[in-house]
């Protein structure tokens, strides 16, 4: 019998054939429109396949009214926090996630978005827009170097290490926290100092968030950590949102605790705190990270390719819940 495969939103179109090659391909084709969770309900049991995204979410009580039909779940995502692995592991469906294909894109990002908070870029484009720039002047929107400045990093996994690679090209000085220290080699390669996390959260200019999203990391950084951090430090974040305690880094960046952040994920995406819109000293971006369309056409031909082998028989090459 043909197998039945579910996309729960439009993606790029190299995707589609690879897996109408292998099953019957149902697919939600409205650009931009994300099917609620009684949607999902409605539409993915008897389905062998699911391709969704981080904005879908996966949980226990959808997986059980596919189960035990749904085989393999494959998200279009590094990241896999909106699946509940543990319970799709229970009823025996695999699920899968593209990592690698996107690291270097992301840190494009992560690095131009420490670029654009420690130089105002978003302030200094809102003041040009509003027709405020009548010249040069020696103390217009001066802002922070990054050049020789210390970055942490919180996370060292794939991405945090593309952006260590950006912070040298910088002359950053680096200084890492991860769950495990890296092998030597490692450090070395990419010319990463290990400290606490506490010592990283004292030593940053600029902490830059590349940790996944689990019951750990739920508020790694809240109101303890950012008092930890100099006046002057500025928090990058393309992780995920709950990682900051969204309702503390507004005090903090309010109350002078630190200097400055750039956000491109909130803690309850996509509301994004009304006071952060207020801030001057914010650089707000809408979950970007990775969206080159070279890199989202590689994340979507990843993420088919996983289905494809699953539905041949053989073993998917991404998977996270083995
Ligand atoms: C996007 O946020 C991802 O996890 O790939």
């Amino acid at each position: 019998m043909t197998p039945k495969i579910l996309v729960t939103q439009r993606i790029p179109e190299p995707a589609y054939p690879l897996l109408e090659a292998v099953g019957e391909v149902d697919a939600n084709m409205e650009e931009g429109r994300i099917w609620s969770a009684e949607e999902l309900l409605q539409r993915a049991p008897d389905h062998e396949y699911m391709l969704c995204l981080v904005t879908d979410t996966i949980d226990a009580r959808l997986l059980e009214a596919c189960a035990p039909r749904l085989k393999l779940v494959a998200n279009m995502a590094v990241g896999y926090n909106n699946i509940d692995v543990a319970t799709a592991k229970r009823l025996g469906i695999t699920v899968t996630n593209t990592p690698e294909v996107l690291s270097d894109t992301t840190a494009d990002l992560a690095f131009g978005l420490l670029l654009a908070t420690a130089r105002r870029m978003g302030e200094a484009e809102r003041y040009l827009r509003a027709g405020k720039f009548t010249g040069w002047e020696p103390l217009l929107l001066c802002g922070t170097d990054v050049h020789g400045a210390t970055l942490g990093i919180l996370g060292a996994g794939r991405i945090g290490k593309a952006m260590a690679r950006r912070a040298s090209g910088f002359d950053m000085k680096i200084v890492y926290y991860n769950r495990h220290r890296l092998p030597y080699e490692e450090e070395q390669r990419y010319a990463l100092t290990y400290a606490s996390l506490d010592e990283v959260l004292q030593q940053a200019d600029f902490l830059s968030i590349h940790t996944p999203y689990t019951q750990e990391t739920y508020h790694l950084i809240g109101a303890r950590e950012l008092a930890l951090m100099k006046h002057e430090a500025m928090l990058i974040n393309t992780a995920r949102g709950p990682i900051v305690d969204e309702k503390a880094l507004v005090y903090a960046l309010q109350q002078g605790t630190i200097a400055a952040a750039g956000l491109d994920v909130f803690e309850h995406e996509p509301a994004v705190e009304p006071e952060l819109l207020t801030l001057e000293n914010v650089v707000l971006l809408p979950h970007i990270a990775s969206a080159s369309l070279k890199t989202r056409t590689r994340m979507a031909t990843m993420a088919s390719e996983n289905i494809v082998a699953a539905a041949k028989g053989q073993q998917p090459p991404n998977v996270v819940n083995l």
